[in-house]
């Protein structure tokens, strides 16, 4: 696997790519790999020549009151992951060269109304700066297909509105979440759980799980459901940020035409935010 760090170095290496016709699949992450990126990974496999990964933390999708510096970092482990599955290359950008004017000049992409709710009403700024950096990756990597996981469901559909709306010639594939053995979300947070926070973490899949069966029995009282479970949700010892049942294709309150729901959910253990969404088809 080839390690590169220079975006001169990356359009050099993808010019040669074109030249040879090369289909490139491309997974996007800010590192601490766990399976589920390793899921991304072997999903990225089946879809091209050439497959490229990037590792990149990137500040503009942080919010003032979140920890970029605390954000774990594993690199030599996360490389040997990505050479073991046959990764042909890993751009690790630096920040002072993806934003090479400064963070107060930076252009940014933003996809109104899917950035401002649900996720982005707690974290306002946060998919601007998941859509500029997806973006400016897209413009130096130029993959015709990247993938993304499910688990972040609504950056999936931010990203994917973000390349209709800008006619970026790729095809965007969203791939399952990876769970642990008892239900919860892989995540590079959880590493931020003590055990005892651990312990408790997998309520916000049973809970999520449970509304779900509440639909498929047939309740369609979503706002009263939804705020019983998110006492529910309290009781296990999680904090809810938010509990919420939308269109699983516009985020939007569901409507009488919507077939496929998505039940979204967020909640702090201490500090550390876990999110989580299942769809239910009715
Ligand atoms: O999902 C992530 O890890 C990040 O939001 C992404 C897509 C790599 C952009 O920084």
């Amino acid at each position: 696997m080839q390690t590169v760090s220079d975006i001169t170095q990356l359009r050099e290496i993808r010019r040669q790519w074109k030249v040879e016709n090369k289909s490139i699949a491309f997974v996007p992450t800010m590192g601490n790999l766990h399976q589920g990126h390793l899921k991304l990974v072997k999903e990225a496999k089946k879809h091209a020549d050439i497959v490229v990964v990037s590792i990149f933390v990137n500040p503009l999708q942080f919010g003032a009151e979140e920890d970029l510096d605390a954000y774990p970092r594993t690199i030599e482990d996360d490389k040997n992951a990505l050479n073991e599955l046959g990764v042909n290359l890993l751009f690790m950008p630096k920040a002072e060269d993806i934003y090479s004017r400064g963070l107060e000049q930076q252009t940014f992409v933003e996809v109104p109304g899917l950035s401002y709710m649900i996720c982005g009403a707690s974290r306002p700024g946060h998919f601007r700066g998941v859509a500029t950096i997806v973006c400016k990756l897209f413009n130096m990597v130029q993959p015709n297909n990247a993938f993304f996981g499910e688990k972040d469901f609504q950056q999936l559909q931010v990203i994917k509105a973000m390349v209709t709306d800008l006619s970026m010639n790729l095809s965007i594939h969203g791939v399952p979440t990876e769970r642990e053995s008892d239900g919860l979300a892989m995540s590079s947070r959880n590493n931020y759980l003590n055990t005892e926070q651990r312990a408790i973490a997998p309520a916000l899949y049973k809970t999520i799980q449970a509304m779900k069966s509440d639909i498929q029995s047939g309740r369609r009282d979503f706002s009263v459901l939804c705020a019983a479970y998110k006492t529910e949700l309290a009781k296990s010892g999680i904090k809810p940020d938010y509990i919420d049942i939308r269109s699983s294709v516009s985020l939007l309150q569901p409507s009488h035409e919507d077939t496929v729901l998505v039940i979204l959910a967020a909640g702090f253990l201490g500090k550390t935010r876990l999110i989580d969404n299942i769809q239910v088809s009715i």
